[in-house]
């Protein structure tokens, strides 16, 4: 298993499972479709600015996000981030990952998410405490949820503020239509672009994941620099050593196999966010026509307390693809002895090891007892979580899921299924 841009991909876990015929019978048709994402062709070929982002991103445009970025921090003490799916799954992935904002940074809470009043509640009841700053994001800029709650959220900072509420306002949006540029351009807000050819989901390296990541303080140089250092890696020509190929081959030649569930398991608190940007990812992009790996996602050990059973035991439709990270708070250990020497609590045996050696083996021991029970495991392994190894893993996985989506012959671009319960909720709303 090498190590390239830090992240090491094993699928030894996968061997058992599948003949080496079918992972080698993948080695044209990857191939031929990174070939095609190369020469900017094929299903959604406008939508491929992603792709050479990390190398494309200039210094001209990290340092605005980052002045933006300082001006907002010296106002506010927290910033509400507002959007959904594409336009907040990334930020918060890396925010999550990295154990939250910097020292000293503001606070970010998430509006706009869902149309849930109680939780919208609490962003608005926490706000009204602080000196809130808000970071809008919606690329087509008509979105419904964070549309409502930018209007909530923008009448208590007007109500607050006045008009300097305007100051503490940075939309980030298309760069010519939709509802959220013309307010933007109308009262003044700092605007950031989302770039024409680059879709939600794939927008953490653009204004949308900079600008709030900026804000609390992640450093977004060495997130950039790690994509472009995966970037570079998933040039490689051969399937066998591009980190990125090989993913999206494995995973494919198993859902050829039946295995039409995907669950990716973290053994890293942090990453379970990462996960979340992950399903929005993959199953946007494959679930069409019929077809695609259905993604779901587990924390680990937390949820062999839930889904454990099912996975050792249940339906075997199941590959996993454990997430795992090499170096974790080494210096937490298990204490020796209780207050009065005795092994009272039974865990004399574990004096000394750190806790990150015990969640090591019990990740090497999952994966024998699934592997065991009939579920084929890939596994990613960071060697440190850290803005770098993140911005690697995320470039990998868009990486993989365009190669993937070309596989099952899907346009991995677009999301046409997305439309069917907003025309329905429209419809019942009364929107003319
Ligand atoms: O990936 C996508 O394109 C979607 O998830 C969008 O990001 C999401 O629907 C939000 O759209 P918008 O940014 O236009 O508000």
């Amino acid at each position: 298993m090498d190590s390239t841009a830090g992240i090491r991909l094993d699928i030894s876990g996968t061997e058992a499972f599948l003949p080496a015929a079918d992972l080698d019978g993948l080695a044209g048709p990857v191939t031929a479709a990174a070939a095609e994402l190369a020469a900017g062709t094929g299903p959604g070929s406008d939508f491929l600015g992603w792709l050479d982002l990390p190398a494309r991103i200039g210094e001209a445009e990290l340092a605005a996000v980052e002045a933006a970025a300082a001006r907002l921090r010296g106002l506010a003490d927290c910033c509400v981030v507002v959007g959904i799916g594409g336009s907040y799954l990334g930020a918060r992935a890396v925010l999550e990952a990295l154990g939250g904002p910097a020292p000293g940074a503001p606070e970010l809470l998430f509006a706009g998410t869902g149309l849930c009043p109680a939780t919208l509640g609490r962003v608005l009841d926490r706000v009204a405490q602080r000196e809130p700053a808000l970071c809008v994001i919606s690329k087509s800029g008509t979105t419904l949820e964070p549309a409502v709650a930018f209007r909530l959220l923008r009448a208590d900072l007007e109500r607050r503020y006045g008009a300097r509420a305007a100051e503490r306002i940075v939309a980030i949006t298309d760069a010519r239509r939709g509802a959220l540029k013309t307010m933007a351009d109308e009262q003044g807000y700092a605007t950031f672009v989302v770039p024409d050819d680059v879709g939600g989901r794939f927008s953490v390296l653009t204004p949308v994941g900079l600008v709030p990541l900026a804000v609390a303080g992640v450093d977004i140089r060495a997130l950039v620099d790690g994509a472009r250092a995966m970037r570079a890696a998933c040039a490689a020509p051969d399937l066998r050593a591009n980190p990125a190929h090989l993913y999206a081959a494995v995973r494919h030649a198993l859902y050829r196999r039946g295995f039409t569930i995907e669950v990716l398991s973290s053994f890293h608190g942090g990453l379970g966010q990462v996960a979340e940007w992950w399903k929005q990812l993959f199953g946007e992009s494959e679930g069409k026509g019929g077809q695609g790996i259905f993604p779901a996602s587990t924390v680990m050990t937390t949820d062999l307390h839930s889904l454990g059973q099912y996975l050792q035991d249940g339906r075997r439709c199941i590959q996993e693809t454990f997430l795992t990270v090499d170096r974790t708070r080494p210096e937490i250990a298990v204490p020796a002895g209780g207050a009065d020497g005795r092994d009272l609590d039974g865990l004399d045996y574990l004096a000394g090891m750190p806790l990150d050696e015990i969640n090591r083996r019990a990740f090497a021991g999952t994966r024998a007892a699934h592997l065991a029970g009939g579920v084929p495991c890939t596994a990613l392994a960071l060697e440190t979580v850290d803005a770098r190894s993140v911005g690697a893993l995320l470039y990998l996985f868009e990486k993989a899921v365009a190669v993937s989506g070309r596989l099952l012959g899907v346009n991995p671009f677009d999301q046409p299924g997305v439309e069917a319960y907003k025309k329905e909720m429209f419809r019942l709303l009364g929107k003319r």
